[in-house]
């Protein structure tokens, strides 16, 4: 308890000793969105672990890019876990899923991206970049019904994330 509220103390001295810092987003770089799919969460749930599963090496990063340095940690249709290890920073983001099946075929799904490290507050995206990266390159953005909500108050600098970079 006392651990936190120093940290908390010294999190908002930090903050106030860059007056200039424009903290429109979350005070602590992270991003939570919502997907819509046409399709049933246990196919989500499938396509998104082997997506995580296949860029796991940094192989898919020799070109540049985030995509790769992924970790399962656990999975089930309901819940899947991960962390990703960002190349440029070296500091790890921890990834859940949570999937939620609406109707007969139809799954939403809420997923957050949060860095490690306290001290982070601005991410370029990187944390929108974590999550939007595996629904490209899954090709889920491409199923029937799809949709991405999200906005500035919910992911560091999410209108000015470049995700071909992250
Ligand atoms: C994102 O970054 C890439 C690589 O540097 C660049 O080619 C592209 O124009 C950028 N996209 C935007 C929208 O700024």
């Amino acid at each position: 308890m006392n651990f936190l509220k120093n940290k908390e103390a010294f999190y908002l001295a930090f903050l106030l000793s860059f007056p200039t810092l424009n903290v429109a987003g979350p005070l602590h770089a992270q991003c939570r969105l919502e997907w819509t799919f046409g399709i049933s969460c246990f196919d989500v749930y499938v396509t998104l672990v082997t997506q995580i599963k296949l860029w796991r090496t940094d192989d898919n990063c020799k070109q540049g890019g985030e995509r790769c340095l992924y970790e399962l940690k656990s999975a089930n249709e309901h819940y899947v876990v991960a962390k990703h290890t960002n190349m440029i920073h070296q500091y790890v983001d921890d990834l859940t899923f949570k999937l939620i099946p609406v109707q007969e075929i139809s799954c939403r799904v809420v997923a957050f991206s949060v860095s490690e490290p306290w001290y982070v507050v601005l991410d370029d995206g990187i944390n929108y970049c974590n999550l939007h990266n595996l629904v490209e390159g899954s090709a889920l953005d491409l199923t029937p019904g799809y949709s991405e909500l999200t906005n500035d108050f919910q992911c560091t600098q999410y209108s000015s994330a470049n995700c071909t970079i992250y």
